[in-house]
């Protein structure tokens, strides 16, 4: 069994994603950190995100990087993941893995935004897990202030409404709604009425 989670960032995919985990007993894959490994490492070797060849050469790296490593949670590696992600031959790249773990006889979960569409397109249960901007920023600058920085919420809308552009807008994978995948508005729900409401769609399809 694949549950295949996507959404926009800080829409609340990942607690979502890491609740029906628990919840269903399934192991479960964090995607965008895959692609926030290949920014790190683009950023520490000093490569350049405008170079898909450059990008490409940083997917080398991913299984060195520290998955704890707290640089990869930051705005900066966020949205450097965010660019590199339009390539094709670095979505290419990260392919296998995520296919190779979806295919793990135990089931699993799956977070992202293709997981649906490219990756796992026969998942038994697809959810697109989404919220307005101005509470994905509130979220956004919430997660930031409690790790001890410090931002402006225009400046995290601002960011939040360019990475949506950017991965709803490239031709590579583009982030959208599969066809068969039930929406789950979280902007007024708690996290554990979201996670509740998760938990019931996906019982629906198994
Ligand atoms: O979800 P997260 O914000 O950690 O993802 C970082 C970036 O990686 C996203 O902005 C998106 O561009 C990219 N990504 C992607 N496909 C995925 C997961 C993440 O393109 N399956």
């Amino acid at each position: 069994m694949v549950i295949a989670v996507d959404g926009p960032a800080a829409s609340g995919k990942g607690t979502i994603a890491r609740a029906l985990a628990r919840h269903f007993d399934l192991p479960h894959m964090d995607t965008g950190m895959l692609y926030r490994a290949v920014a790190l490492t683009l950023f520490r070797f000093g490569g350049d995100p405008a170079s898909a060849f450059e990008a490409l050469r940083a997917c080398d790296g991913v299984a060195q990087v520290d998955p704890t490593d707290p640089d990869l949670r930051s705005e900066i590696v966020g949205s450097i993941a965010s660019r590199i992600s339009a390539y094709p031959d670095v979505r290419a790249a990260l392919l296998d893995r995520q296919r190779h773990f979806a295919s793990r006889s135990s089931g699993a979960v799956l977070d992202g935004r293709d997981i649906g569409t490219v990756i796992v397109p026969d998942a038994r249960a697809k959810l697109f897990v989404t919220a307005s901007p101005e509470v994905r920023a509130q979220r956004r600058l919430a997660e930031l202030v409690g790790r001890g920085g410090t931002a402006h919420l225009e400046d995290v809308l601002i960011d939040i409404r360019a990475r949506d552009a950017r991965d709803s807008g490239r031709a590579a994978a583009p982030l959208a709604q599969a066809v068969d995948a039930d929406l789950l508005d979280t902007s007024d729900l708690s996290v554990d009425e979201a996670v509740a409401a998760a938990i019931r769609l996906v019982a629906q399809r198994i």
